[in-house]
């Protein structure tokens, strides 16, 4: 050493020694971030969306949350004040329901999610400061004080609208609880809002024969009055926000587009039965889902505040952060969807009630597995869980990290990739950086660091060098910028640098020759393999925490800090011997991860409304007494003159026969049923029909026409044996 100068193309290897300008900061809004960079300790807020306590964590919850936890973690490791506060969402109907179903109430579902949804982000390390529920005290109290002040300043009013109903079930359908045939397309079996098949939006009064999830009856057409938030009162002051707070250009163009269609009123009320937060002074009425849901952010930050435990000394003040003039940073992570609900009516709801206003609603795109929407079938809709059963949580913060920029696309994990990128970047990059020097060091010098002012090293350090530019000043602004893609990369052609400059200074040949300028130069270029990877540990701590836990182990030294890139480890200062800091992805544990993802497919719990008819409300074993079912023997069975449909079937029920019209033509010759056994129901009202009188039917299952299969009894049953 020293390494030749290289010039700034080449220096994507061995630049570490050459002077260089760095990486531009990304163009947008670049002054901004600047001024973000330079300033003082920050109090900031951040929130992600809060996912409803209906169901289980999967890989798309964790892409923003992952997203946002990275931010924080950026945020926290500069020395600002960061807190992160999330919640289960935890009203509505498909809640109240999903509790039904499962034969227990509303509140023990969303406590059983909740305790899920913790253990499934704290073991995917998201550092939330607090984790709550909108099911709550501090959510009821503030959003009845919201509502109330709302009201109080004439932003409420009441109409009545018409909306479907369902008489058996005895409550209004929301649009998703409404099936039908697609009026555009005819495609059976389609929500109540859209079709998936050619993408038609519409009402369910639209649909083409609208059946109820629920009970699969008609549902009927009934009024009812609703209370709306009037968010057109709002559009001068949302106007003014969008140009004041931080958005992305995408976000701004999605609010200029409906400027311009106008703003609606926003029903904001739901009929009992529903789970949730009754309306003060409209009994049975309750507040719609979405009115409560980001007050639940308020929520979940007051309990934090209140409660001694998780706020020692009270040092944390509600009022600092939501007041109306409050100074503290604001920031809500989201998904593209919900721009509406965050940039709109959160915004004019809170600005209503005398609260401040978010610095930046920060959207993210959809999250796609090998290119295509998650799929049950394709095994590709991952459960939190399933992953964390066979893969390491860092391999995906990493990759996400990896692809991650501030823009609303579509964020792809590609699984081939997934194992390629990772395996490659940390392992084959950034910690055989560690694990090569470790052993030398160990071998050679009892783990003891050389001196940090020999140029090699040095240069690390040097605020003219390509490396230290990149770590001071590139990564930070990217990760200031959510642009984590750039800070990866950025990081990683610094790894590469290193591994060049090892290559070139081929440490393992000097080794070997035993003289004392041989051993200066193999202690030199160790010591700056170590120093170098304990500067981009600092730069990949945000996304990848329990590594860089793992690495501060082993270098043995405590908790890094961004501060710490500007200062060396000293001479003679012992790292620990090598153990594995992260070992590669399998691809044989991704596969695994995979077919138990379609394993979990098959299990009835996970049988919801959408895959499966619903089964009709509960009946008392009174009401099944009463169906008088027999075993009967098929007599004979012929066509019916004049009918499509219809077989007549003489049924023998062991000293009395039966006449019955039953609906199976199509599915049924009748020489395939003459002398089969069946199931009927005998007592049933006879009913006179075009062709004749039935006296009673026969069961059969399957959707109708070829698919109809009739009920026949295991052999040794005789006819007119009673079924029970
Ligand atoms: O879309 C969703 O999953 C909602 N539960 C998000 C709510 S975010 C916030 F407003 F509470
Ligand atoms: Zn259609």
């Amino acid at each position: 050493m020293p390494l030749p100068a290289e010039s700034r193309r080449k220096s994507a290897v061995c630049g570490i020694l050459s002077p260089g300008a760095g990486l531009p900061p990304p163009p947008h809004n670049s002054n901004e971030i600047r001024k973000l960079m330079n300033t003082k300790p920050r109090q900031i807020l951040v929130t992600s969306a809060l996912p409803y306590a209906n169901g289980p964590i999967h890989l798309g919850h964790m892409l923003e949350y992952i997203q946002t936890d990275i931010w924080v973690r950026f945020q926290r490791l500069r020395g600002h004040e960061c807190i992160y506060v999330c919640a289960d969402d935890a009203h509505g109907t498909p809640i109240m329901l999903k509790a039904r179903e499962l034969g227990i109430t509303s509140e023990e579902l969303v406590a059983r999610i909740g305790a899920e949804h913790r253990r499934d982000f704290a073991d995917f390390h998201i550092g939330v400061d607090n984790y709550h529920s909108t099911h709550s005290p501090e959510n009821r109290e503030l959003a009845t004080h919201i509502y109330k002040e709302l009201k109080k300043h004439g932003h409420i009013m009441r109409r009545t609208i018409r909306q479907f109903y369902d008489e058996q079930a005895k409550m209004f359908l929301p649009d998703r609880f409404i099936k039908g045939t697609c009026p555009r397309c005819a495609t059976p079996d389609q929500y109540g809002d859209a079709c998936e098949n050619c993408g038609a939006t519409y009402s369910p009064a639209d649909l083409v024969n609208p059946v109820s999830v629920i009970s699969g009856t008609r549902p009927v057409e009934k009024e009812s009055e609703h209370y709306f938030f009037k968010l057109g009162d709002f559009t001068g002051f949302l106007k003014g926000w969008m140009t004041t707070s931080k958005l992305h250009p995408a976000v701004r163009a999605k609010l200029d587009e409906w400027f311009q269609v106008g703003l609606q009123d926003w029903d904001i009320s739901r009929d009992a039965p529903y789970f949730g937060f009754e309306i003060p002074d409209a009994p049975g009425k309750y507040f719609y889902v979405w009115l409560d849901a980001p007050i639940g952010y308020m929520a979940s930050f007051k309990n934090l505040c209140d409660d001694p435990k998780k706020n020692p000394g009270g040092k944390l003040r509600f009022e600092d952060y939501w007041s109306k003039d409050s100074q503290k940073e604001l920031y809500h992570f989201i998904g593209k969807d919900i721009t509406y609900f965050h940039t709109l009516f959160w915004p004019a709801m809170l600005s209503g009630a005398d609260f401040r206003t978010p610095t930046a609603v920060y959207a993210h795109g959809f999250l796609t597995v090998n290119g295509q929407k998650m799929s049950k079938s394709r095994g590709t809709f991952i459960k939190a869980r399933t992953y964390l059963d066979h893969l390491n949580p860092e391999y995906l913060r990493y990759y996400f990290a990896a692809k991650l920029g501030a823009g609303v696309e579509d964020i792809d994990l590609n699984l081939d990739d997934f194992v390629q990128r990772v395996n490659s970047d940390l392992i084959g990059k950034y910690v055989n950086i560690a694990s090569r020097a470790a052993t030398l060091l160990q071998q050679n010098f009892e783990g003891r660091i050389g001196n940090p002012n020999l140029p090699i090293t040095s240069n690390l350090f040097n605020q003219q060098t390509d490396f230290n530019i990149d770590l001071t000043r590139s990564v930070p602004q990217a990760y200031e910028m959510r642009e984590f893609h750039a800070a990866m990369n950025i990081v990683m052609r610094n790894a590469e640098r290193i591994n060049g400059s090892w290559h070139e200074a081929a440490p393992w040949r000097p080794a070997q020759v035993a003289d004392a300028n041989a051993s200066q130069k193999l202690h030199d270029i160790c010591s700056m393999a170590i120093q170098a990877f304990r500067l981009l540990t600092i730069a990949l701590k945000p996304v990848l925490p329990q590594l860089a836990a793992n690495a501060e182990n082993f270098l043995n030294i405590h908790e890094l800090h961004w501060n710490d890139i500007n200062n060396p480890l000293p001479e003679g200062h012992q790292i620990r011997p090598y153990q594995h800091i992260m070992t590669r992805i399998e691809p044989a544990k991704v596969k695994a991860m995979l077919e138990a993802s379609k394993e979990n497919l098959t299990k009835p719990s996970e049988k919801t409304a959408a895959n499966m008819e619903p089964i009709f409300p509960e009946i008392s074993y009174d009401d099944f007494a009463k169906l008088d079912l027999r075993i009967a023997r098929i007599a004979r069975a012929e066509h019916v003159d004049g009918a499509d449909k219809l077989l007549r079937l003489t049924l023998d029920l062991g000293g009395e026969t039966r006449n019955v019209f039953a609906g199976i033509k199509s599915a049924y010759a009748p020489e395939q049923l003459q002398g089969k056994l069946t199931v009927m129901v005998a007592n049933l009202a006879p009913r006179t029909m075009k062709f004749g009188v039935s006296e009673g039917m026969v069961l059969a299952a399957g959707p109708g026409g070829k698919d109809l299969w009739i009920l026949e009894p295991h052999a040794g049953a005789q006819p007119g044996m009673r079924v029970k």
